[in-house]
């Protein structure tokens, strides 16, 4: 199914009849494809896979946007477009993406484009609360629960309500489903940051703290740090951090319990969501637990 979803997605490029795109598009490598696994699981027809491809469009937009914003050289464990082409190409290919895919989502049957669309805005403003936040140190925990609720809830929310109304469902349970599924793997993805290597990560390691993102984990160390320890934490707020530095960090989540209070804060928003679904469907329940499971 989730090649179907990929041929799909060639087929929408190829009809721009751009071989630059085409090519351009053809260097990014796939990701996990969550979002498209999530609708499939719901419903499976031709109209899933057109949903699925859409989403997956935007979701590569709006991480090539991303890229561009954090500057980041390094993407799925490839050299990023951004540091590849620049970042004018990389933001121009985004726009192509979203908008061929806007105007596919057109196609879909109310009030799926609604959905979407008013996603992607949402989307749009949590990246935006993201930039905000960087500036200094966060502190305030629901600041950072809007800011990924917007940034990463809110598209794979809209995934899983559009796909229950594909699938004549109660839209309702699918939604709070997808957003606390969301909410978790946000955190799980905060937390692997601190936790994971590079390698593992495709990406740099320890980098949230160098970018300015102050995430749960790190919230909840400054919270359960003392003020000399505390001035130290801040003292490391976008900076390149040496090994000493990593090691301090790594002790004190180690004596705090930060992470797995963080991950304990990720399996209960999951619970939250699986319980919104009832006994509806075990493959949803694997979804959830393999994901606030995984190790990258
Ligand atoms: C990754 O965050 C970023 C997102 C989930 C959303 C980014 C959204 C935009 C740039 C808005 C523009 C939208 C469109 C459709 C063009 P992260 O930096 O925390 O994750 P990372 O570590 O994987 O980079
Ligand atoms: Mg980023």
């Amino acid at each position: 199914m989730l090649e179907e979803v990929v041929k799909v997605i060639e087929k929408f490029v190829d009809e721009l009849n751009s071989p630059q795109v085409t090519k351009l598009l053809s260097l990014l490598p796939q990701g996990k494809m969550l979002r498209s696994k999530l609708i499939l699981e719901i419903t499976n027809d031709e109209e899933a896979i057109l949903l699925s491809a859409i989403v997956e469009m935007i979701h590569t937009a709006s991480l090539l946007h991303d890229d561009v914003i954090d500057k980041a050289t390094i993407r799925r464990g490839k050299s990023s477009l951004n540091s590849l082409y620049g970042d004018k190409t990389a933001v121009m290919l985004g726009d192509i993406l979203y908008s061929k895919a806007f105007y596919e989502l057109t196609k879909l049957k109310d009030p799926i484009p609604q959905i979407i669309s008013n996603a992607v805005a949402q989307l749009s403003l949590g990246e935006l609360i993201d930039v905000e936040l960087s500036r200094e140190f966060n502190t305030s925990i629901s600041r950072y629960m809007e800011m990924i609720e917007k940034k990463t809830a809110s598209l794979i929310e809209a995934s899983a309500k559009s796909a229950a109304v594909l699938a004549s469902l109660d839209p309702t349970p699918y939604a709070i489903y997808g957003k606390n599924l969301g909410l978790a793997f946000q955190i799980v993805d905060d937390i692997l940051d601190i936790t994971q290597n590079s390698l593992t990560l495709g990406k740099p390691s320890m980098n949230d703290l160098k970018e300015g993102k102050t995430t749960l984990p790190y919230i909840y160390l400054y919270n359960r740090l003392n003020p000399p320890q505390k001035a130290k934490l801040l003292s490391l707020f976008k900076k390149e951090l040496n090994r000493e530095e990593r090691e301090w960090l790594l002790e004190m989540f180690k004596q705090t319990n930060a992470l797995e209070e963080a991950k304990k804060t990720a399996k209960e928003l999951g619970e939250r969501g699986l319980e919104a679904l009832g006994k509806r469907d075990e493959k949803l329940k694997k979804i959830m637990t393999s994901l606030i499971d995984r190790t990258f």
